[in-house]
């Protein structure tokens, strides 16, 4: 994300509105595709046992006879089916964290654009601290105080990890090649990496370079508030999954939350897009614009976020919020890892030192309370 944005002028960067409303799109295609055959499934279980199902002979017959008002019927049935557990009574909920969602995605493009990788990472881990606080909120989890020391723990272990995971190719590509800048100039955070100039001055006025403008201090309060919305956004779905709505009827499939949230999260998203860029310049202009200048690094960027949410949400569907931050932390050691098998990165006392915190906080969070503590209470609050 933040080479996608960094490498052009900013006159020929994509729009990150355009690009939080491209994954959004796919996200709910995705999730429609996905409902929909989970119907399939239960509407081909839910067969009568008295009725035998078909031979093959008989099936093929079946399919010889051209029956398109048969087939319309199905598809309008199956997509019936989905339209009324999409607009479920309680569907208006999905509306809080998908607004949510919508102004942390943007605030992680103001963050990237404006931060350098390392800056950003790191800080983006306070996420861990935001998630915890709001499960104890509105999910009512209690957390003892090893629980809440072993998250201190990893966001620390995972900063340590991230710092050092992102400087040491730089110093590298230093210590192997002259030292280059891309054409941007930094300052402040920019320390981290050893290829980039800092300039010498310790206000937030901006570095302008031949190509782009960077804000430190707008790109810290945009990950701060992108952590506050991530912990938000991310327990109140959860406790919406998880929550029963007191009925006899199930509650909804995950695929079908997804798709309520890919729809609520449409108008945020396409508020800034229909209502930014130029002014007195004509609609159908507006729109070409704001979907131009996406060349393979932002249709990456727009992927990985696709895929990445849809990751998360199986995540919180199979698992919790907190768990997720534990995972999000040992991928980060196994990718830095796979750097080092890969591509000899030096495996640095500051890796080992940030890994062992890790690998202890996930020990210390699962480890089973001892009798004198309350156990912890995963009881969601309706
Ligand atoms: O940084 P964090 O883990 O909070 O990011 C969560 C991401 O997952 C957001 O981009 C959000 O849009 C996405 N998400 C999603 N579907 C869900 C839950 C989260 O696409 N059900």
């Amino acid at each position: 994300m933040h080479y996608s944005r960094i490498t052009t002028a900013p006159s020929k960067t994509y729009s990150a509105a355009s690009a939080v409303l491209l994954n959004e799109l796919l996200k709910g295609i995705i999730s429609v595709i996905v409902a929909l055959r989970h119907i399939d499934q239960e509407m081909s279980q839910a067969t009568p046992s008295y009725v035998s199902p078909l031979s093959e002979k008989e099936t093929k017959i079946l399919h010889q006879i051209p029956s398109p008002s048969f087939t319309s019927w199905f598809q309008a049935s199956r997509l019936r089916n989905l339209s009324n557990q999409v607009l479920s009574p309680d569907c208006y909920k999905l509306a809080v964290p998908a607004i949510l969602y919508v102004i942390q995605n943007n605030l992680q493009y103001v963050a990237a654009t404006n931060l350098d990788v390392a800056t950003f990472q790191v800080t983006y881990q306070m996420k861990i601290l935001t998630t915890a606080f709001f499960s104890v909120l509105l999910l009512r989890k209690r957390l003892t105080k090893a629980k809440w020391a072993s998250l201190v723990m990893l966001a620390i272990g995972v900063g340590i990890v991230q710092l050092q995971s992102t400087t040491a190719p730089a110093a590298q590509a230093h210590s192997a090649s002259p030292p280059h800048n891309h054409g941007i100039i930094q300052k402040g955070s920019a320390q981290l990496r050893s290829d980039i100039p800092v300039a010498p001055s310790d206000s937030d006025a901006p570095l302008v370079s031949s190509e782009r403008v960077m804000h430190p201090f707008r790109g810290f309060l945009a990950v701060t508030l992108a952590c506050m919305t991530s912990g938000l956004a991310g327990v109140y779905f959860e406790f919406i999954l998880k929550s029963s709505s007191g009925s006899s009827t199930p509650p909804p499939d995950l695929w079908v939350r997804n798709t309520q949230l890919s729809l609520f999260s449409l108008v945020p998203a396409l508020i800034p897009v229909l209502f930014g860029g130029q002014a007195g310049v004509g609609f159908v202009e507006r729109m070409m614009a704001s979907f131009a200048n996406f060349n393979g690094w932002a249709i990456g960027t727009v992927l990985t976020q696709t895929l990445g949410g849809l990751i998360t949400a199986i995540v919180i569907r199979y698992s919790d919020n907190i768990m997720k931050g534990f995972a999000t932390s040992l991928s980060i050691i196994i990718s830095f890892l796979a750097s080092v098998a890969l591509f000899s990165y030096p495996i640095t006392f500051a890796f080992l030192l940030g890994s062992s915190i890790v690998l202890a906080a996930t020990y210390l969070y699962n480890a089973p309370s001892s009798p004198s503590t309350p156990p912890t209470r995963t009881t969601v609050a309706v």
